[in-house]
């Protein structure tokens, strides 16, 4: 029996994945790059793969896209992006690593390969690099990777992540040909002592701002603001795109699809499995691809695409239902595939709720979400996730704003060892857990402490695989 496996989440056939890289929307299908490793399912020897999907759900696995070239120094294809260049190219931008001076900490290349046969085959650039670190002069930029392109007006614009004197940076770099570039800005730089390095900073208008996500190697970050003619950039807000980090949400990439949504989909990492060795042969999985839109306030709010509904199989439902003083309701749907979408009148912001999620029937394995809006904030407390003692049960913890007499909207999405939560779409969490018995496939919801809470309606569906079934055991 397949416990922890994904089966409506993206990842390889088999092997290590991390992050997502080149999204890319062309002639009307769906096309997702990763960095992978075919070699086996730990991360090394970086490749990118790559499939491509017509409805966001179901994807064909295509040939690897890129593989390093050690005939020319290269031992690793990091992250990067892909564009359509002027006559219908595809072009894909990523990070060349080699070893010595061509290391990643101080050698890295930014390097360009083409495609003339429908994106089945990829040509690498003979006037690579197309960015070296000599077009920093004498600013010495360390760690430089994870090139991510854009069209802006008649010119190519290009962000690139890294550190600058012991503080994470995005650069920015303009092109008129997608081949000659040159240093235009230091876009932005860490305000906070931690984040020594910006991996994988991604830059793009939404909803009449501009939006900066980076990968601060903790949890992920975001500014919204205005992008000004100079190449400035002037923040206005600042948040946590998902607390999680290496637990379960990291390196997120974004594109634009026809209907012109911005879809972003993350890494959901397998760190947390720690030292267990129940799930083989496969590494990483995608979150589910989020549709992005701006709040009032220029917050940055994430809600699974509508595509996923297509997905729903068994369904039970309940409304206007009140729980109170520690009761429980178990839904009769079990299963490691499920979503639950929650809609909670609080009628008291006093009271606590929350859902026991894969739990047995005598709770001794249960991943715990608790909901206290008076402490304004969500738990996942993972301390009985697993019977296991070697994968990790650190809480998490997210930011919540429900006062008394608001309407809130949770929705979880929860699939073998992947689970991502939703508070009102505003405030997301994403993480790992690994629950060892086959009857850790209960859902329940319940009300904590002494208070009462009202939920509007109760869904939960199970979810159908997306298919292929998996290569590999676990
Ligand atoms: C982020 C990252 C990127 C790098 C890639 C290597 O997870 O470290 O900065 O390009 O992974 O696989």
């Amino acid at each position: 029996m397949n416990l922890y496996r994904p089966i409506y989440h993206f990842l390889p056939p088999s092997n290590w994945m991390n992050d997502p890289n080149g999204l890319l929307y062309y002639q009307g299908e769906y096309h997702m790059f990763y960095q992978y490793n075919p070699n086996g399912d730990e991360w090394g020897t970086i490749h990118w793969g790559h499939a491509k999907s017509k409805d966001l759900l179901h994807w064909e696995h295509l040939p690897v896209a890129l593989a390093p070239s050690p005939e020319l120094g290269e031992e690793h294809c990091f992250s990067g992006c892909a564009v359509i260049a002027p006559d219908d190219v595809p072009t894909l931008f990523y990070t060349s690593i080699g070893s010595g001076d061509r290391g990643y900490e101080d050698g890295a290349e930014q390097w360009m390969a083409t495609s003339t046969d429908g994106m089945m085959s990829w040509n690498k650039h003979q006037g690579n690099p197309v960015l070296s670190k000599e077009v920093h002069g004498e600013l010495n930029i360390r760690d430089w990777r994870d090139p991510y392109v854009w069209k802006h007006g008649e010119q190519w614009l290009m962000v690139v992540g890294g550190k600058h004197n012991g503080k994470g940076c995005a650069m920015i770099y303009g092109s008129d040909d997608l081949k000659a570039w040159k240093l235009l800005n230091k876009l932005m730089e860490a305000e906070r002592a931690e984040e020594y390095l910006w991996e994988c900073p991604i830059f793009f208008p939404l909803d009449g701002k501009y939006v900066l996500i980076y990968s601060p190697k903790d949890a992920v970050r975001y500014y919204t603001g205005t992008f000004n003619d100079d190449f400035t950039f002037t923040p206005e807000r600042h948040g946590i795109l998902d607390p999680s980090g290496w637990e379960g949400f990291y390196a997120p990439n974004v594109m634009e699809d026809g209907e012109g949504r911005k879809l972003l989909w993350a890494w959901m990492p397998e760190f947390a499995r720690g030292e267990f060795d129940g799930a083989k042969g496969w590494a990483g999985a995608l979150t589910v691809p989020r549709t992005l839109s701006l709040t009032e306030t220029g917050a940055l709010r994430m809600e699974p695409v509508q595509e996923l509904k297509q997905l729903r199989g068994e369904y039970e439902s309940t409304s206007d239902l009140t729980l109170s003083g520690g009761q429980t309701l178990t839904f009769k749907t079990r299963g490691r595939g499920i979503e639950l979408l929650a809609e909670i009148v609080l009628t008291d912001a006093n009271s606590s709720f929350g859902f026991k999620l894969l739990h047995t029937e005598d709770d001794e394995e249960c991943t715990l979400l608790l909901f206290e809006p008076a402490r304004q904030r969500f738990i996942v407390d993972r301390s009985r996730s697993s019977l296991s003692p070697l994968t990790h049960r650190m809480e998490l913890q997210g930011e919540i704003n429900w006062q008394t007499g608001d309407k809130a909207i949770v929705h979880i999405l929860l699939d073998h060892s992947l689970l991502e939560v939703f508070a009102d779409y505003e405030s997301c969490l994403s993480t790992r857990m690994y629950p060892l018995s086959e009857d850790s496939n209960r859902i329940s919801v319940f009300a904590a402490g002494s208070g009462s809470v009202t939920f509007r309606s109760l869904q939960v569906w199970t979810l159908d695989s997306i298919g292929p079934e998996p290569h590999q055991p676990g």
